[in-house]
């Protein structure tokens, strides 16, 4: 017998989307990967870190990146942490904040990685429901749990919070809440005011979707000193490899072309939204880059199959409350005109 923890042998891991070899050869709406390169900017800097000093280690504490990071943000950089992608610091919360056999929460369905993350430190896992509007069902009025991860905007739903409700509960929680914003840069609102106002709200943030570096493993915190203090402890100390702290820096510094990325996949997302309602689909108002959406006859799997045998990669849930649709990403104007084609061929069911 290899001496395994228990619950690492039992648990089943978490299951990324798929990730063809031949990704080339996909339109590839199954992770809500951005159809737009990054920055040349950011390619500029790559390239010039890609030399003799790599070397050396890199800054253990990713200055550059938090300072850049300090002027879009309008925080002091003693407020932010860098990470290796945004789950590295989902992960630190936990380890951070949450003990073996202590509770988490989060809400089903949203990122389902929460679970596994608590599942390997040995926590337990506690989550609510939604009603019908994505209201959160059957939490307390005060709530103990060590962690609560409130995905905003909702993925892979799409759907808001309003700042006042995420206000509401972070006053009801004794633990910390965590604001998981991967999708924010698509939405209207921002809790970052919350982490001001609350000293138990911590925002994290991803540089996969909006600043299309998914490649490169970015992501950061923004919470109180002290929260900040504890995460450093934890983290690898060169958690971000050079290229990634010049990739992060430099993707910060070119707001226009962030701005202009995120105003086309917007753009995109309206147009694609009112085509599959056409198309008699329900479709959730999405304030992420992805929406979902369930056809007429609510049979994900046979537009999922039938979106794969045209080398079009969505993705499908097989969670009772979701098998019923899909999570589409937002591709460019011409990737969507040729998954509406593929709908349309695919028609409406029985
Ligand atoms: C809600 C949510 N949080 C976090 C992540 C992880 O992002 P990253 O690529 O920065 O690890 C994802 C990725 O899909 C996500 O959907």
């Amino acid at each position: 017998m290899i001496a395994l923890r228990e619950n690492i042998a039992e648990m089943a891991g978490y299951v990324p989307g798929f990730q063809p070899f031949d990704v080339d050869s996909y339109i590839k709406l199954n992770t809500n990967e951005n159809p737009y390169p990054p920055s040349p900017k950011v390619l500029e800097a790559i390239a010039k870190e890609a030399g003799e000093g790599l070397r050396r280690y890199p800054d253990a504490a990713s200055r550059l990146a938090r300072e850049e990071a300090a002027k879009v943000y309008g925080f002091d950089p003693s407020w932010i942490i860098m990470a290796n992608g945004s789950d590295e610091v989902l992960n630190n919360l936990i380890r951070a904040c949450a003990g073996e056999g202590e509770e988490i929460a989060f809400i089903n369905p949203s990122y389902s990685y929460y679970g596994t993350l608590a599942e390997v430190q040995g926590a337990r896992v506690r989550t609510f429901g939604l009603s019908e509007s994505f209201e959160p069902e059957g939490i307390p009025e005060h709530y103990d749990g060590k962690l609560f991860f409130l995905t905003n905007p909702n993925a892979p739903l799409g759907f808001t919070y309003s700042q006042r409700y995420i206000a509401d509960l972070a006053g009801r929680l004794s633990g910390v809440l965590v604001v998981d914003e991967a999708y924010v840069d698509f939405a209207e609102e921002t809790s970052l005011e919350l982490v001001r106002s609350f000293d138990n709200v911590v925002v994290t943030r991803t540089f996969s979707k909006s600043y299309s570096l998914a490649g490169m493993r970015l992501g950061l915190a923004i919470a109180r000193p002290e929260i900040i203090a504890a995460l450093n402890k934890i983290r690898d100390h060169y958690n971000l490899d050079r290229l990634a702290q010049a990739a992060a820096a430099a993707a910060l510094a070119d707001q226009p072309y962030f701005q202009e990325c995120v105003r086309k996949i917007k753009e995109t997302r309206a147009w694609f939204t009112a085509e599959l309602q056409q198309l008699g689909y329900q479709v959730i108002p999405s304030s992420g880059n992805f929406v979902f959406a369930s056809p007429p006859d609510r049979d994900g799997t046979r537009i999922y199959q039938g979106l794969y045998d045209r080398k079009i990669l969505v993705r499908h849930f097989t969670d009772p409350k979701l098998a019923h649709g899909l999570r589409i990403s937002i591709g460019s104007r011409e990737e969507m005109e040729q998954t509406v084609k593929a709908l349309c061929e695919l028609g409406p069911g029985r």
